[in-house]
């Protein structure tokens, strides 16, 4: 197992490319199973995320090619086990959305319930009330999901919460549906979005992608698509905030600024400076960080994804801050690991109390999920000394050489063999 190890304290300074968004290369790799014909996408990030999700959809019957540029090829799918195994699903849990492409185009699936995470208990009620109304039959047996439509049928569905994985899961299903599907009070995220705009490059009558509520007239198949796939938002986030607290000054080139809103908005409150240019966003961090509240929302509120990495800023920050959590009830992990770094933070209910201005010192560290194991190493670019972030797979789930872009950038960061788990 690799850990990274951090000698703290430089400004960051120079460019980084951001490279595509995990979340809607995922969902995009699922959409290959709603068609017979050949799918590309391009611009993927290299991540363990990503080789997940090819690993189920080989699992499944598909050939999979390339890394930068992804080939998939459904020919054989039909003759596939049509299932989505346990040891797969719970290492990644968007594999639970293979569900609405293989019942819509298959007619029949099998997939492993998620279970806990690490992040909350995750439940899949909403994907699975969804998939009911447009028809399936489904039957939870020895711990999976058994579902079965000889064809789906266009529905209404409201959706209880906000749900993106479910939003995604019902868009695909309802594309290959008989009829027209409303989906209401969907998830309006930028990968919701992303994944209409291929669907409908393979034939499908998906509109209102982005808003409160889609449409989805059926047809009755779909081409394949080619794609470059959207830059992500989190990890472009996630380098501003590193600008930002090491008083740096980066130029994030494809940085989806558009997508960054409530992101951006906060750093600039924090006191940052973030400049749009033709060659990217320019991020500078100020000689001191003022305080911020964040709490966060479902799209275009403020991302659950860059939590963890915000509550950094505001332990940088002079004064206290406070961040709420509402999409997840268990996202704090990272807060005992900050505290072992200096940071005082004091967790009440799905808030946090930062008060800022503590001087962080470098520690050993590890954290149990991805976004909090990127606040570890944002904590270790200022932190005095030595920061050591073990667990580092966590890490390369989402972020891709995420030591090499810092690194490019002037941290003192580096991969090491990590002995112990
Ligand atoms: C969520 C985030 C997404 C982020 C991803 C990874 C939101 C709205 N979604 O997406 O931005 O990239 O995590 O961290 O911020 N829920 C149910 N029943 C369901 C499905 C979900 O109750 O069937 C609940 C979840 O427990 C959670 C909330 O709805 O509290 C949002 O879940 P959902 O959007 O589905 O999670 P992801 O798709 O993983």
């Amino acid at each position: 197992m690799d850990k990274i190890v951090i000698f703290g304290g430089e400004r960051l300074r120079g460019e980084a490319r951001i490279h595509g968004a995990k979340n809607a290369a995922l969902l995009i790799q699922c959409a290959a199973l709603l068609t017979e014909r050949v799918s590309t996408l391009r611009h993927v990030p290299k991540l363990s995320d990503i080789h997940t999700m090819s690993s189920l959809l080989t699992h499944l019957g598909c050939t999979v090619e390339g890394d930068r540029t992804v080939v998939v090829d459904p020919t054989q799918v039909a003759d596939g086990p049509l299932e989505a195994p346990y040891d797969l699903v719970k290492t990644m849990r968007a594999a639970v959305t293979v569900m609405g492409p293989l019942l819509a185009r298959y007619g029949h699936c099998r997939v492993s319930l998620p279970g806990g995470c690490a992040i909350g208990a995750r439940p899949i009620d909403q994907h699975l009330r969804g998939l009911e109304a447009l028809g399936a039959k489904i039957v939870l047996k020895h711990g999976y999901v058994e579902l079965k439509a000889r064809r789906l049928r266009g529905a209404s569905f409201v959706f209880d919460t906000v749900t993106v994985g479910g939003t995604q899961n019902l868009m695909m299903a309802a594309t290959l549906a008989k009829g027209t599907s409303r989906l209401e009070n969907v998830a309006r995220e930028p990968e919701v979005e992303e994944l209409a705009i291929v669907l409908n490059k393979m034939g499908a009558r998906i509109r209102g992608a982005g808003t409160s509520m889609i449409e989805v007239e059926g047809v009755d198949e779909l081409d394949g698509f080619d794609h470059a796939v959207v830059p992500d938002r989190i990890e472009a986030g996630t380098l501003a905030v590193a600008a930002a607290i090491t008083r740096g000054n980066v130029v994030l080139v494809d940085a989806p600024v558009d997508h960054m809103h409530a992101t951006l908005a906060k750093l600039e409150e924090a006191g940052a400076e973030c400049r749009v240019e033709p060659g990217g966003l320019r991020v500078i961090g100020p000689d001191r960080l003022e305080p911020i509240d964040v709490s966060t929302r479902p799209y275009p509120g403020f991302p659950t994804d860059m939590q963890a990495q915000m509550m950094v800023l505001a332990a940088c920050a002079d004064g206290q801050s406070l961040i709420t959590e509402t999409i997840f009830e268990n996202r704090f992990m990272h807060v005992p690991e900050l505290c072992r770094m200096g940071a005082e933070i004091t967790v009440q209910g799905n808030s946090a109390v930062v008060r800022g201005g503590a001087r962080l010192t470098g520690a050993e560290v590890m954290a149990t999920d991805l976004r909090a194991s990127a606040s570890l190493v944002l904590a270790g670019l200022v932190a005095s000394g030595k920061t050591e972030v073990r667990r580092v797979y966590h890490l390369d789930r989402g972020y891709e050489s995420i030591e090499k872009r810092l690194r490019a950038l002037g941290a003192k960061i580096q991969r090491r063999k990590d002995g112990r788990a």
